[in-house]
């Protein structure tokens, strides 16, 4: 374990331009369809980040050649098509700390015959994995020692079936997208009804010319794939994360007289609210020089200090669009005037920690008065004035990337004496981090 790092002043002044490390979910998403279109695709910026190294070296366990030259920034991956994977006898996949990865790669196995060990972390391994057993299941994957978590062994069939899947309580983009990839082994439609989440497997597949429609019924997305069809290798170049950028976004609107532009970051809708959510409470941050990228949305991000936040009432409607920036909003409604209210937020204990309950203990840490309701809401009285004075410390979360530099922007904008846990857990999601806020920014982090 690294050792913790220490800080006990906030950050100065700062106006610069800045660019964040590339999108997870992206990353992740551009390696797994590479490695079963039929030739050599090329990610330029793919994440180089632990999650996406342990998604990478799953798919060369499963035979998939990949070249990937971090100092050049670009990965190769030569796919042979769906169900192509050769690989050995009793082999194991560690997904390390990613959900995306395990849930993902899960479902491109249902049609590979022998039996696999897919592991993880022991975060991932206190991960929900029954979401995504129940549909492969229905495809025709069996699973032996299925206990719902990780460790789980999977064996795929050559009889797979497509299937209507249909859920109306959980708005998860792996779930959703683990089934999207298991349709593509199996021959004929398979029909999702599903609550909206990101959409960037939809994006992808749509680019690729994989058979798929997409339509709205009420509240609800309706997906139809039509499996089997192989499809050609592509180029991708990975834009920046707006999850990491929210970080910084935060960071500028607590900061004293600054302003800060984000270049180049991913603003599909489905990932934004925590945008609409800031600017509800007050903030004015801009998108600007918006484009389009192969179905994706490209922006840079315009954000300043902000004199005065207020209090929000947080609608669900934008819950899953804001799903992995719920502690840096909660952050930003500590020092809001009034008390801010989130609500149906159940998929939040259920992350890489119980972040939930880590946000809550965190503002209680630093004097700010909240309330957990239930599993699934919290009250935030905020203190527009906090300012820190004493010694506060972070640790045993799991080594939740988020819970981490969410402590992190707090010692940076509200003062005190910080002593963070676990600084390298940073390095599942957005291994620059730290040298932003030091080189470019200017922080004083020992
Ligand atoms: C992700 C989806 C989200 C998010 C996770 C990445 C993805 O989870 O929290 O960090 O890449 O599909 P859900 O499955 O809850 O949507």
């Amino acid at each position: 374990m690294g050792r913790p790092i220490l800080i006990d002043s906030t950050i100065k002044e700062f106006n610069k331009k800045i660019k964040v490390d590339a999108d997870k979910s992206l990353s992740i998403r551009f390696a797994l369809l590479a490695s079963q279109a039929v030739g050599k695709s090329k990610a330029h910026n793919l994440l180089k980040s632990e999650d996406v190294i342990s998604t990478i070296n799953c798919l060369k366990k499963l035979g998939v050649k990949i070249k990937w030259n971090k100092k050049k920034n670009f990965c190769e991956i030569i796919g042979n098509g769906i169900n192509s994977y050769n690989y050995k006898k009793n082999l194991t996949l560690n997904a390390g700390n990613s959900g995306t990865a395990a849930r993902l790669i899960m479902s491109t196995l249902i049609n590979s015959p022998k039996i696999i060990k897919i592991t993880g972390d022991k975060s991932l391994k206190k991960r929900d994995m029954n979401r995504i057993i129940k549909p492969l299941q229905e495809f025709g994957a069996t699973f032996k020692k299925n206990h719902g978590t990780l460790p789980l062994y999977i064996k795929g069939s050559d009889f797979i079936r497509p299937i209507n899947y249909f859920n109306n309580k959980i708005a998860s983009a792996q779930t959703k997208s683990a089934i999207m990839f298991g349709a593509l082994s199996a021959p004929g439609q398979t029909s999702l009804k599903c609550l909206p989440s990101r959409n960037h497997t939809e994006l992808l597949f749509k680019y690729l010319k994989i058979p798929i429609t997409l339509n709205k019924e009420n509240n609800f997305d309706i997906i139809k794939v039509r499996g089997k069809q192989n499809f050609k290798s592509f180029n991708y170049n990975i834009p920046s994360d707006i999850s990491s950028a929210a970080f910084f976004i935060v960071l500028t609107l607590l900061s004293k007289n600054s302003r800060l532009v984000l270049k180049n970051i991913g603003v599909n809708k489905s990932r934004t609210g925590v945008i609409n959510i800031l600017n509800k409470m007050g903030a004015k941050i801009k998108i600007r020089q918006k484009r389009n990228y192969k179905g994706e949305k490209i922006a840079n991000i315009h954000v300043k200090s902000s004199k005065s936040l207020r209090s929000v009432n947080c609608h669900s409607k934008f819950n899953s669009s804001a799903i992995d920036e719920f502690l840096i909003i909660f952050l930003a409604a500590a020092k809001a005037k009034g008390v801010s209210y989130f609500k149906n937020l159940e998929e939040l204990n259920k992350k890489e920690s119980r972040r939930l309950d880590w946000g809550s203990k965190i503002l209680s840490m630093i004097g700010v008065k909240n309330k957990l309701i239930g599993e699934n809401a919290i009250k935030i009285w905020g203190r527009p004035n906090l300012k820190l004075k004493k010694n506060y410390e972070v640790k045993n979360f799991l080594k939740d990337h988020r819970v981490m530099a969410m402590s992190t922007i707090a010692a940076l904008t509200l003062g005190g004496k910080w002593k963070i846990h676990d600084p390298e857990s940073i390095k599942t999601s957005f291994p620059s981090f730290f040298k932003i806020l030091q080189k470019n920014l200017g922080a004083k982090i020992n």
